[in-house]
């Protein structure tokens, strides 16, 4: 059986990561772009991976069971990567609880079911969900173990009524499945993590560079400790380490990669990003 690199999002991010991890492996992409999925296949091909492409919404669970399908057909799934998700400027409120929070969390409950022994699993969550307060532990927990068809009816999900809002509850809620998860794919021998990114240059950062929060997004990193945003190959190679047998002690755990930023947007000098982030 050929061993199988799943990668959901065939963006930036997701690129850089799943060319560190599947050399010999054969890759499945899945997209809810066909063209980006083709495209990332036409370069990865010409850099010498095996590739199939497949249609597939995240926000979508018929999607997601027809990509399990399709994924374990060709193969023994070793990694499964999810970097796709919609951000505040690119969606409404609906959109990104439905993709970022609610098929997140049935792409890991599925993949769950199929991880080979000695398996790995990344989502890239974000910063944005470091900004919100700690949580009540009973939304903690809500967040964390109700059944994937409830969490869009959690009273404190549906109050939602701002994009920020939205993407930051959803990337929360991504950190604690997984440690939830983490649990579950033990059983099969897999870890699965989540890596938390600051400002990354791809073509999602660069719709909020050019969109209505441009202006925070620019101050933001002048006031960062790192002072530069962030390249996808260094998320990529915190990626390859979790994933790798060097990583086999990490599960359940999530990993800011944000030139700092967090740090000073609680306690340096980007505090007064509180106000409004
Ligand atoms: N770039 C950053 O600064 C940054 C920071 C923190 C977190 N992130 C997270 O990283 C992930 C990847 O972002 P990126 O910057 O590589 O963006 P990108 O735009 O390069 O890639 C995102 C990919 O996801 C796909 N996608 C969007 N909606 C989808 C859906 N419903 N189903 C399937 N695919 C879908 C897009 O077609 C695209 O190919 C996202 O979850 C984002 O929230 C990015």
């Amino acid at each position: 059986m050929k061993e199988i690199s799943v990668l959901v999002g065939a963006g930036s991010i997701g690129q850089a990561i799943i060319r560190r991890v599947s050399a010999g492996k054969h890759i499945v992409l899945a997209d809810y772009s066909e063209e980006n999925a083709k495209r990332t296949a036409k370069t990865l091909e010409n850099a010498g991976f095996e590739c199939s492409t497949i249609q597939c919404d995240l926000g979508n669970k018929e999607d997601i069971l027809v990509l399990v399908e399709f994924a374990t057909s060709k193969g023994e799934v070793k990694h499964m990567v999810n970097a796709a998700g919609v951000s505040p400027s690119q969606a409404p409120v609906e959109e990104i609880l439905r993709v970022d929070l609610y098929g997140t969390s049935v792409l890991m409950e599925e993949f769950g079911k199929v991880m080979a022994n000695g398996g790995s699993g990344i989502i890239i969550s974000s910063q944005s969900g470091h900004r919100l307060p700690a949580l009540p532990q009973e939304q903690n927990d809500a967040l964390a173990m109700s059944p994937v068809e409830e969490l869009m009816r959690l009273p404190f999900i549906k109050e939602i009524n701002d994009t920020l809002k939205a993407y930051q509850y959803s990337k929360r809620c991504n950190v604690l499945r997984v440690a939830y998860e983490a649990c579950r794919w033990a059983k099969r021998g897999a870890t699965i993590n989540s890596i938390s990114p600051g400002i990354i240059i791809t073509p999602l950062a660069n719709d909020e560079l050019h969109g209505p929060r441009a202006k925070g997004y620019i101050d933001m990193i002048a006031g960062m400790p790192a002072r530069r945003a962030g390249t996808p190959d260094e998320v990529g190679d915190l990626a390859e380490f979790l994933m790798s047998s060097r990583g086999r002690f990490i599960s359940g755990a999530d990993f800011l990669i944000d030139g700092g930023c967090t740090a000073s947007y609680w306690y340096g000098d980007l505090q007064y990003l509180k106000a409004t982030h």
